[in-house]
């Protein structure tokens, strides 16, 4: 998002706590110092479950006394949070880290790595970097500030790399970015064994958190100002609750959407394995809950699937599928490609095309196959060449945006209901999400930011809508309420 965005993450609070800090968690900022006003440069690599871990963090150190600042050049502490999905997004941590040199910063800067590459590598970080004193696993942020006052008090190097941990859900405080969409971890971890995938190593065994434990933090979320609540877990559906009330995940996606003040409710990432028609009837019965569902098939060849070990066929997939549209509202559809998969022939290339024209999906995320360490994918030979895997991702994509040109231009005319989430100043356009997660912008003003508003699609394109406000009363009081507060800032 280059500079001419103005976003939501960047406006003042509604209620005059301070930026992105909820009005408690004010209150509990300095109450425990140790951090002393020294400066931290926190930045994130990766999926969501990282930018909320990194809201988490940044909250616990704020909590201490340190405060943040928005480049490494004035930080004291430099924090990398790591994605190591694919060896490209693993490398860019290797190529911030070389802007300090091999040796320690000679500022008395202290450089930490957290995330997924941080668990990986482990301690063998150090070797590789010697300029990182610290690392850290997903499962250990809450040990952080202790690991700092070690370094702090002269240790030369720590870690937290401990993995079976239950104590990432309750953290006392959180500094959101974003202040009117919350993002709520409900499960941590992955019991998959895909064969591409790592994630099962960097971020160990599943826990879910207690349905209880999440409603009350919707409630606090709600009486915070947010509107939009997205639950979050590597496979958000196979969330288990680990309290004797054993809700399902419907009836947990239900009962979120239920909680007074909650507008829009996402759910994000759901596996064809753990995906139920009863998800269908609650988004079915609950207008809250987004019209909008991700489903990563990654291939379209059973056999290919297989050699994934992704645990459903091509059309045990189509079954989830139908199951969709069959629904009473029109749920928009999105999904996760691999192309280049070890064997992948040209025919199990064509069955994925194939998939992508029968099923309509919205959005497509399309990745080419990288080699991950610790995966059984390493024990597999037949490669397919990195210049295929190249076309095969650039056919693809154009099949893509042909598709979703054409699904776009059917809603030309149609109301649809947005959130903005930011505006162009250049543009002097509003940046809106409707419930599909589309984005449609329409010529607005920045204190539109957080409101709710129908706005009528006027133009088309692959990738986004263009519009134009319509009258209506989509809630007219709190938008009244959100535009007094921007302009009183
Ligand atoms: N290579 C390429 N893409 C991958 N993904 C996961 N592991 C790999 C890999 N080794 C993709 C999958 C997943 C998304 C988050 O990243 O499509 O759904």
């Amino acid at each position: 998002m280059g500079n001419d965005l103005i976003q939501i993450g960047s406006m003042p609070p509604p209620q005059g706590a301070g930026a992105g800090v909820s009005a408690a968690q004010d209150m509990a900022l300095g109450a425990e110092t140790v951090g002393d006003g020294r400066t931290f440069y926190l930045e994130t690599f990766g999926c969501q479950m990282n930018v909320h871990d990194s809201e988490k963090v940044a909250g616990m150190l704020m909590a201490r006394g340190y405060r943040p600042v928005d480049s490494h050049q004035n930080a004291d502490i430099i924090l990398y949070n790591t994605c190591s999905i694919r060896e490209k997004a693993a490398q860019k941590v290797f190529s911030r880290l070389g802007t300090f040199g091999k040796g320690r910063t000679g500022e008395g800067k202290i450089i930490g790595v957290l995330g997924c590459v941080a668990q990986q590598e482990g301690e063998r970080f150090f070797e590789r970097a010697p300029q990182v004193s610290l690392v850290c696993g997903s499962a250990s942020y809450s040990k952080l500030p202790d690991l700092l006052a070690q370094l702090e008090s002269g240790e030369r190097r720590v870690s937290g790399l401990g993995l079976d941990t239950e104590d990432c859900f309750e953290t006392e405080l959180t500094r959101r970015d974003n202040r009117y969409r919350a993002y709520l971890t409900i499960i941590e971890g992955c019991d998959q064994r895909c064969a591409f995938c790592v994630v099962p190593m960097t971020r160990g065994p599943e826990r879910s958190r207690s349905g209880a434990g999440i409603l009350a933090e919707c409630g606090r979320l709600v009486d915070e100002g947010y509107t939009e609540i997205q639950l979050l877990g590597q496979i958000v559906n196979a969330w288990q609750d680990p309290s004797p009330t054993r809700w399902s995940f419907a009836e947990l996606v239900a009962r979120v959407s239920e909680v007074a003040g909650v507008r829009r409710v996402r759910f994000t990432t759901s596996h064809p394995r753990y995906f139920t028609p009863e998800i269908v009837q609650a988004v079915d019965s609950h207008p809250a809950l987004c019209d909008q569902i991700h489903l990563p098939v990654q291939a379209g060849s059973t056999e290919l699937l297989s050699r994934m070990r992704r645990g459903y066929s091509r059309d045990e997939y189509l079954e989830k599928i139908n199951c969709i549209r069959k629904a009473q509202r029109a749920i928009s559809l999105s999904t996760d490609i691999i192309v280049g998969f070890c064997g992948e022939s040209e025919k199990d290339f064509e069955q994925t095309l194939s998939l992508l024209a029968q099923v309509g999906y919205d959005q497509v995320f399309s990745f080419k196959f990288s080699l991950r360490p610790d995966t059984a994918a390493l024990g597999f030979s037949d490669t397919v060449s990195e210049e295929e895997k190249g076309r095969r991702l650039a056919v693809l994509q154009e099949l893509q945006r042909q598709n979703q040109l054409q699904r776009n231009q059917v809603l030309v005319g149609q109301v649809l209901e947005v959130l903005v989430e930011g505006f162009r100043p250049r543009l002097g356009q509003a940046v809106g999400r409707t419930t599909s997660n589309r984005v449609l912008n329409f010529p607005g003003e920045p204190a539109d930011i957080g409101c709710y508003f129908p706005v009528q699609v006027t133009s088309a394109g692959p990738n986004s809508l263009i519009g134009k406000r319509v009258t209506g009363d989509h809630g007219a009081a709190a938008q009244a309420e959100r535009r007094a507060a921007w302009k009183s800032r």
